[in-house]
């Protein structure tokens, strides 16, 4: 079948070409290559982040009230590892602060017109609980996040997978999960947001679940309507390490992630069965890393340590790779 194609996508650009395939959660991607949460909590750095050539940015984790996150220091480099531990604990200003700034943001974006708007990355938005909120309340703090970013991200991703958040990761068990995506569902399906549309929901999980965990949280995922997986977050295993930091609280990121996230990857994806798409996280340093995945059936990539350790020239080489 693609031989017949083949001579009309290639009258086309090769860019424009590759966007014509690229449409995950029925948003269209300029390119797979994605810059993971965590590194523009506020949403205040896109219009510089875009300039590298991300595909999409995911900008968070955003909570709904402004908190200071944990004391510092509260991230590492583990420089022999090529791997970062951090403890930040959700530090940002707030919804209120990151809403009013993306509002801005995509003004911008929207009056520089139709090829301006192209060019531009897709905009995720990443939701966290404040630390104060009991668990038993985190539905009410997503809830409200959803109410302010939905009319304005072009998707959204549910934290559950931070572990620098006491108690947050246990919203990844069957019955938590449930009553949590259900409400979730039900707030979509009841109020959809002011410009009629459905805005993608996402799920980001840990690399640390079990097998008979993971497969719980995704069986609830996809009864409970979800878009798309993002799989991994930072992983609390730290087998293997040499830097001086290796003790450290915290996330792991980086390399010593690479195999574990793969591993993590296969099973998502053996569960979906492509019925929603996956985005991988985790461990890809290299432009050789980002093909694996995506041959492997990621729909999606994102980097963030190997930008660390690579420079931010590596989205683009991972773009002319893959
Ligand atoms: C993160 N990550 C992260 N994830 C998230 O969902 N919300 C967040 O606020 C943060 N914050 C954050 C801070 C720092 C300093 C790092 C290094 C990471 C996790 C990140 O998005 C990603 O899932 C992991 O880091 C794995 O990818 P890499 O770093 O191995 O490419």
């Amino acid at each position: 079948m693609y031989v017949l194609f083949r001579p009309i996508l290639f009258k086309l650009d090769p860019e424009d070409a590759h966007r014509l395939t690229l449409q995950v959660f029925g948003l269209k991607f300029k390119n797979p290559v994605g810059l993971a949460a965590g590194y523009d909590k506020d949403g205040v750095a896109v219009r510089g982040l875009a300039t590298l050539g991300f595909g999409h940015l995911e900008i968070g984790t955003v909570t709904p009230r402004r908190q200071p996150g944990n004391p510092r220091p509260r991230v590492f480099r583990l420089v022999e590892d090529q791997a970062v531990i951090n403890r930040m604990g959700f530090p940002g200003q707030g919804a209120e602060f990151a809403t009013a700034h993306l509002q801005r943001t995509l003004k911008r974006r929207r009056s520089r017109g139709t090829s301006g708007r192209c060019n531009f990355p897709i905009i995720g938005v990443n939701l966290g609980k404040n630390k104060d909120t009991p668990l038993e309340e985190a539905a009410n703090d997503y809830i409200s996040l959803m109410k302010s970013f939905s009319p304005l991200a072009d998707y959204l991703a549910i934290n559950i997978s931070s572990p620098n958040t006491v108690g947050l990761r246990r919203l990844q068990g069957r019955e938590l999960l449930e009553n949590l995506l259900s409400a979730i569902a039900e707030e979509r399906r009841t109020n959809p947001h002011e410009h009629g549309g459905r805005t993608p929901i996402l799920v980001k999980l840990a690399p640390d679940l079990s097998e008979e965990e993971l497969d719980d949280a995704l069986d609830v995922i996809l009864r409970s309507g979800m878009d798309g997986v993002i799989a991994t977050n930072t992983t609390l295993e730290r087998a293997g390490l040499h830097s001086r930091h290796q003790d450290e609280t915290g996330g792991l990121s980086g390399r010593p992630l690479r195999v574990h996230s793969e591993t993590v990857l296969t099973q998502v994806l053996k569960r979906l069965d492509g019925r929603i798409p996956v985005v991988s996280a985790g461990g890809i340093m290299s432009p050789e890393d980002a093909k694996r995945r995506l041959d492997m059936g990621a729909a999606l990539v994102q980097v963030y340590t190997g930008l660390v350790y690579a420079g931010p020239g590596l989205v683009q080489k991972i773009i002319r790779a893959v």
